[in-house]
């Protein structure tokens, strides 16, 4: 495993030379989402390793518990979706036919294989994109929030860049619900890590407004830390948050973050947003229309950074307003004015960057 980081690193080295690995220079920001995603299963450490040589100026951590309370890093706070843990372990789900990473401990996590993203239909393993790295290839695992961090600073020492971290507390509702408080648990884990200032390349993020909320008002100021904090937005129909009325979940209802005005009450607590690209650009935009929300505007009029997500280059993931990926990039960063935005293809947009850069926009438009 180590052997294979090590080798997608030097190859990448080599592939991109000194000007991959310097990154984009300009204040704008890639963040590598779940690492180089697009070309390597989604938060191994050797999609991280690729991510970091591509130049990415963040990359991203999904963080979530074990039952002995360590953090790993996954997107879900299922196993199934990313490992083989039906296989091994196939008596072990709940019932609702789910495998929770906080019913096994980190040693067992630690057994599993890891994977690209994939779903189960009609008894088949099918990729939930088709065109990236194979199902089952190669050998990897799950490993801890304190594994890549070593990582990244071990990169950082070797060549003498400074790659931030992007760390995302996943699901604390659910965690809290089930006895654990993940976000102190991330907290101190940062802490630890020297990530503990505005001044640090980090920024935390979390769907959940309640849970920022606390972790500014409340865990920052006792543990004497005070890292940039990124509020993620939803639509409330994805159940991304849940909150408990009378012992049953019900979704968060997100809709006053789209109201006026919002911008500014978040800005009370966070330093940043994290939208989801539609929020900004509206998916009905057409080429010669472009529908651009207020979002941006006044998030900056409010001090605050616009981080949105996801931009990927699969098949049928560019919206039909943009002709390329790069005219994609182009209108966030530049027409809408964006800060930075997540990407499961950090090369395209650290090489977008730096040819906007250096050309004043002259690039060419692939
Ligand atoms: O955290 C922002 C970005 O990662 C999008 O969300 O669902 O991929 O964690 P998700
Ligand atoms: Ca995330």
């Amino acid at each position: 495993m180590k052997k294979f980081v090590l080798s997608v690193l030097t190859a990448l080295l080599l592939v991109t030379g000194s000007g991959g690995i310097a990154g984009a220079a300009q204040e704008k920001i890639v963040v590598a989402h779940r690492g180089a995603s697009g070309y390597l299963p989604e938060h191994t450490l050797a999609a991280k390793a690729m991510a970091y040589a591509m130049g990415a100026d963040y990359i991203e951590q999904d963080v979530v518990m074990t039952k002995d309370d360590k953090l790993v890093v996954l997107h879900d706070h299922y196993l199934d979706r990313v490992t083989n843990v039906a296989e091994v372990y196939p008596e072990r789900k709940r019932e609702d036919g789910r495998y929770y990473v906080i019913d096994f401990t980190l040693d067992e996590i630690k057994q599993l294989e890891m994977t690209e993203g994939f779903d189960v239909q009609d008894g088949e393993s099918v990729p939930n994109f088709p065109g990236r790295f194979p199902l089952w290839q190669s050998s990897f695992t799950v490993h801890t929030l304190e594994e890549e961090l070593e990582l990244i600073q071990g990169l950082n020492k070797s060549t003498g860049q400074n790659v931030g971290i992007y760390p995302e507390i996943k699901a604390p509702w659910f965690h809290r619900h089930e006895g654990k408080d993940i976000s102190l648990a991330v907290l101190q884990v940062l802490e630890n890590y020297g990530y503990d200032s505005k001044d640090d390349k980090v920024y935390v993020q979390c769907f959940d407004p309640n849970e920022t909320k606390r972790i500014r008002t409340e865990l920052y100021p006792q543990l004497q830390m005070d890292p940039k904090l990124v509020q993620l937005m939803a639509e409330t129909s994805w159940n991304e948050t849940m909150v408990y009325e009378n012992g049953k979940a019900v979704p968060y209802n997100y809709d006053w973050m789209f109201e006026k005005g919002a911008m500014k009450e978040i800005a009370t607590y966070a330093d940043g947003v994290g939208p989801w690209h539609p929020m900004i650009v509206k998916s009905e935009s057409t080429r010669d229309h472009l529908i651009i929300t207020d979002l941006v505007k006044e998030a900056h009029a409010a001090g605050m950074e616009v981080h949105p997500y996801t931009f990927r280059l699969d098949s049928g993931q560019i919206p039909a307003y943009a002709a390329s990926f790069e005219e994609l990039l182009d209108i966030f960063y530049y027409t809408a004015g964006v800060d930075g935005l997540f990407t499961d293809f950090p090369d395209r947009a650290v090489e977008f960057l730096n040819r906007a850069q250096y050309h004043s926009k002259g690039y060419d438009k692939k």
